[in-house]
């Protein structure tokens, strides 16, 4: 990695995309802090960490230290067992639109498939996320229960026909609410 500026250049090769482990809640903290420009999502996953015992948490990090954050907790709606929300995910800004955060959507899924999870629900951007194969949610018959734009709300099967029988409202921990 070399120093231009805020402008770093950065090598996926030299990205490790890990479980996180204890040792890196306060660098996830800070990742959320400063990618989001508050500390909402930051709390948020402080939560859900505590609360949830369904969820996944992977850093991505270079020479040991923390980059990114990908974060999915269990969502609730009928017809499925088991679907996760894809929420929040960051990287540090002046690393950001290198690839760190499609190398932590990419391990996170993958590490989704094998544990044979249904699908994912994921609100975000429309131009990021179908990349990965996510389409709206519509189109599964899912709706959020947050009042949100159509098209940011996306869904993606991890299994054939995961989210066949998957139907309605969508339904995020309720932390999310006091979000
Ligand atoms: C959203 C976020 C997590 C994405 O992480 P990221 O590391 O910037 O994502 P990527 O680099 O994989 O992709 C971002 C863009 O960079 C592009 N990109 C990826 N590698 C690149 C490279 N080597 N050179 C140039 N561009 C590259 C991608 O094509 C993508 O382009 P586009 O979306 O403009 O079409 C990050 O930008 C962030 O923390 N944003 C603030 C918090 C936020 O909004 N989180 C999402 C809501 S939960």
């Amino acid at each position: 990695m070399h120093g231009h500026g805020s402008v770093r250049e950065v090598s996926l090769d030299s990205v490790i995309v890990r479980p996180e482990i204890e040792a890196d809640i306060p660098a996830v903290h800070e990742i959320n802090c400063l990618a989001f420009e508050s500390d909402d999502e930051a709390t948020l996953v402080d939560r859900l960490r505590e609360a949830e015992e369904s969820s996944l948490s992977l850093v991505a990090e270079i020479d040991g230290v923390c980059v990114g954050h990908i974060f999915y907790s269990a969502v609730s709606v009928a017809g499925a067992d088991s679907v996760l929300g894809l929420a929040p995910m960051a990287v540090t800004p002046a690393l950001q639109k290198r690839g760190i955060g499609t190398l932590l959507v990419n391990h996170s899924l993958a590490r989704l498939r094998a544990e044979n999870w249904d699908g994912v629900v994921v609100l975000g951007h429309p131009d990021y996320y179908p990349r990965f194969g996510f389409r709206p949610a519509a189109e599964y018959d899912l709706k959020c229960s947050f009042d949100v734009p159509d098209g940011v709300f996306m869904a993606l099967e991890l299994k054939k026909n995961g989210l066949e029988d998957a139907r309605g409202l969508v339904e995020y921990h309720p932390l999310f609410n006091s979000f």
